[in-house]
C-alpha cells in the first residue's frame, strides 16, 4: 500500500474538542425550545476558558445554522480555533465539483477562508472513496482546508481514502466514527487498530452516549424523542451495572462524575471524544474530562462491565 508519512496535523497535541451538533437543531436536540443561542454562545466561552480549542460541526447540522453560529463565537474570540466541518455526500452529489461547491459554502457560512479539517460525513453511495478524496485534494490544494478527514468509514473504505490521498502525498488525519463505553463497536471490529496502525486519529462522536453516560436517565426516567427510540427501558436497565461502577470510580477520583469519567476512558483509549454541550454547564462539566487520568485497572474494569453489558 502507498502510504504517506504522517506530518504535522492540526489534531496533534489536541486531546479533547466540543461537537457542535445541537448548536441550531432542532429535530433531535430541540433548540429553540429547551435551550437558545445564548446558552449555546456561553458553551463556546466555557469551552474556550477551560483550554478547549476543537470544534466540531458539519453543514447538515441545523441546516447551516450550527456553522453560522460558530462562525458567530470565532470571532468574539482571541483564541485560535481549530474548525472541523463535514461534507454530506447526498446520492445527487456526484461529483467533485458538488465537494468544492459545498465547501465554500460552509466557509461562508462560518466566515473562514480556509478550514483546518474537512471531513466525509459518511461512506455512501453511488460515489467511491477515491472520488471524494480526488475533491479533497482540489480543495486542499487551493487552501480551503488544510487538512482532510473521513467520517462513518469502515475498514476498506479508510484503507481506500488513506491509499488515495497518499498517492497525491497527502496525509488522512482523522476517522470520526461512533464511540463510547456503550458502544465499542470499532473496537471489536478492528477500526480503531486499522487507524492507529496507519496514523489515522480516531475522533469519537457521541462519547457520552447521546447523553445516557451522564447518569441523568434511569429505567424509570427513559430519554424522550429520537434518543427514547434508540435507548428504552430496557437498555437502560442493562447499563444500571456499568453506570454504577462509573459513579464509584468517579468518587475514588475526588468526585468526577459520569460524564467526565465516561469521556477519561476515551482519551485513555487513545480516541479523541467531541463531547456535545448545550449550555455553560455542560460545556464546564465535560472540560473536566481532562487534566487527570483513569488507572489501566479502571481502564479494564470499565470495558468489562461495559462488555457484560452488551453480552
Ligand atoms: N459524524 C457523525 O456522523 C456524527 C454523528 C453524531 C454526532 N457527531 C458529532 O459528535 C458530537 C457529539 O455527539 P452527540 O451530540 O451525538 O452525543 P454526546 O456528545 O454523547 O451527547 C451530547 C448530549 O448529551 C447531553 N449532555 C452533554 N453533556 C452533558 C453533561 N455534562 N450533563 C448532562 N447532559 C449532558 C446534552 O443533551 P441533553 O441536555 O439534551 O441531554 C448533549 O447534547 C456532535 O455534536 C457532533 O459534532 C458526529
Amino acid at each position: 500500500m502507498y502510504s504517506a508519512p504522517a506530518k504535522q496535523s492540526v489534531l496533534d497535541n489536541v486531546e479533547f474538542g466540543v461537537g457542535a451538533w445541537a448548536w441550531g437543531d432542532r429535530l433531535v436536540w430541540g433548540y429553540g425550545r429547551s435551550y437558545s443561542a445564548e446558552d449555546v454562545r456561553q458553551a463556546f466561552n466555557a469551552s474556550i476558558a477551560a483550554g478547549v480549542r476543537m470544534f466540531d460541526t458539519a453543514e447538515v447540522y441545523g441546516q447551516g445554522k450550527s456553522e453560522l453560529l460558530l462562525g458567530e463565537f470565532i470571532k468574539t474570540t482571541d483564541q485560535q480555533v481549530i474548525i472541523a466541518t463535514k461534507f454530506m455526500p447526498y446520492p445527487w452529489r456526484l461529483g467533485r465539483q458538488s465537494l468544492l461547491r459545498a465547501l465554500k459554502g460552509s466557509l461562508k457560512r462560518l466566515g473562514v477562508a480556509q478550514v483546518d479539517l474537512y471531513q466525509v460525513h459518511r461512506q455512501m453511495p453511488p460515489v467511491n472513496p477515491e472520488t471524494w478524496m480526488a475533491a479533497m485534494v482540489e480543495a486542499a490544494h487551493a487552501g480551503l482546508t488544510r487538512e482532510v478527514g473521513v467520517s462513518n468509514y469502515n475498514r476498506s473504505w479508510t484503507q481506500r481514502a488513506y491509499a488515495a490521498l497518499a498517492r497525491e502525498g497527502i496525509h488522512l488525519t482523522s476517522n470520526q466514527v461512533e464511540y463510547s463505553l456503550i458502544d465499542r463497536k470499532v473496537e471489536k471490529d478492528g477500526l480503531i487498530k486499522l487507524c492507529q496502525e496507519l496514523g489515522v486519529r480516531v475522533i469519537a462522536y457521541s462519547p457520552l452516549g447521546m447523553g445516557l453516560l451522564t447518569g441523568k436517565f434511569t429505567p424509570e426516567n427513559p430519554p424522550s424523542g429520537i434518543r427514547g427510540g434508540r435507548y428504552n427501558r430496557r437498555f437502560l436497565e442493562r447499563m444500571t451495572p456499568l453506570l454504577t461502577l462509573i459513579k464509584r470510580i468517579g468518587s475514588d477520583h475526588a468526585g468526577k462524575t459520569p460524564a467526565q469519567v465516561a469521556l477519561n476512558w476515551v482519551i485513555c483509549k487513545g480516541a479523541l471524544p467531541i463531547p456535545g454541550a448545550k449550555n455553560v454547564a455542560q460545556a464546564e462539566q465535560n472540560a473536566g474530562a481532562l487534566g487527570w487520568r483513569l488507572s489501566e485497572e479502571e481502564v479494564a474494569a470499565l470495558d468489562e462491565a461495559s462488555d457484560r453489558m452488551s453480552a
